[in-house]
């Protein structure tokens, strides 16, 4: 256990490994495992921040190996009560091109096989809502904070999330489409349930690197593309989240709980 501190989590994706200059690395353990690396906590302006790349220093995670519950666990741990979790995305409409950056409202799931619950045991379970998965505070941060640095953002939208590690066939593609779908990734979920069953306020910034395959004429989506798109794009990226960051609320007591949890608590105690 440390004693190190942080009152806002950033997860960073694919081709976002480091935020922070000045900051000590931590190793947290949790009942879930170890998360995805060595936590890096940290100032950021005038917040503290706690920094984990998703898929592991060395991308060594795939999406649907990555382990969610241990970092999220690790993170609440640290005194983290809000996440900003950044993320790759391919596009399912045409006008949202690459290096569009959403500020998602709506999750459709379409994972599977994942650790996706600590409601795990036979002790109980809550089951808490999730009509909108993310946090209302922390969208308008993130909108506020994009008028603040000049960097345009589209307000709203739906993440279909695959499980991957595949892209989606050109029939798959259009069906995601008709059902809503405006962006499409591999690692929203069940990342933002899990945030809420530890009571943790939830953002997404997702970052178009492609047109999905029913979206786009040719050879479909490649590793490559996303990676480059990613990399072009990064440091528009990284200005969005820092101005998000300050625009977030202070939240470093229980706030959420008492809205997750009203007067039925969990089956296991929240880190
Ligand atoms: N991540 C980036 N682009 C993607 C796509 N087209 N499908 C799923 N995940 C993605």
């Amino acid at each position: 256990m440390t004693n190190i501190q942080a009152e806002i989590g950033v997860i960073g994706g694919s081709g976002f490994y480091s935020l922070l200059s000045d900051a000590a690395a931590v190793t947290v353990r949790t009942p879930w495992g170890d998360p995805s690396g060595e936590i890096t906590v940290g100032r950021l302006g005038e917040r503290q921040i706690a920094f984990l790349p998703r898929h592991g220093a060395d991308h060594r995670f795939p999406p649907h190996r990555v382990p969610y519950r241990a970092n999220l666990w690790a993170l609440r741990s640290l005194g983290v009560r809000q996440i900003v979790s950044a993320s790759a995305v391919g596009s399912l409409k045409p006008e949202l091109g690459p290096g569009t950056i959403v500020v998602p409202d709506q999750i459709i799931d379409r994972t599977y096989g994942r650790g996706h619950t600590y409601n795990d045991s036979d002790s109980g379970v809550a089951h808490v809502s999730f009509s909108d998965p993310y946090s209302v505070a922390g969208r308008a941060a993130a909108l506020r904070g994009s008028a603040a640095a000049g960097i345009e953002v589209v307000d709203g939208g739906t993440l279909i999330v695959i499980n991957g590690p595949r892209f989606s066939t050109r029939a798959e593609s259009l069906d995601y489409q008709r059902r809503g779908a405006s962006i499409i990734g591999m690692t929203g979920m069940p990342e933002a349930a899990l945030a809420r069953e530890l009571a943790l306020e939830f953002t997404g910034l997702c970052l178009v690197t492609d047109h999905d395959a029913g979206v786009e004429v040719g050879g479909g989506v490649t590793h490559a593309e996303v990676l480059e798109q990613f990399a072009t794009n990064l440091p528009r990226l990284r200005e969005l989240l820092v101005a998000t960051l300050s625009q977030l609320p202070a939240l470093t007591g229980n706030e959420l709980y008492g809205e997750v949890y009203g007067n039925t608590p969990p089956p296991f105690e929240l880190p």
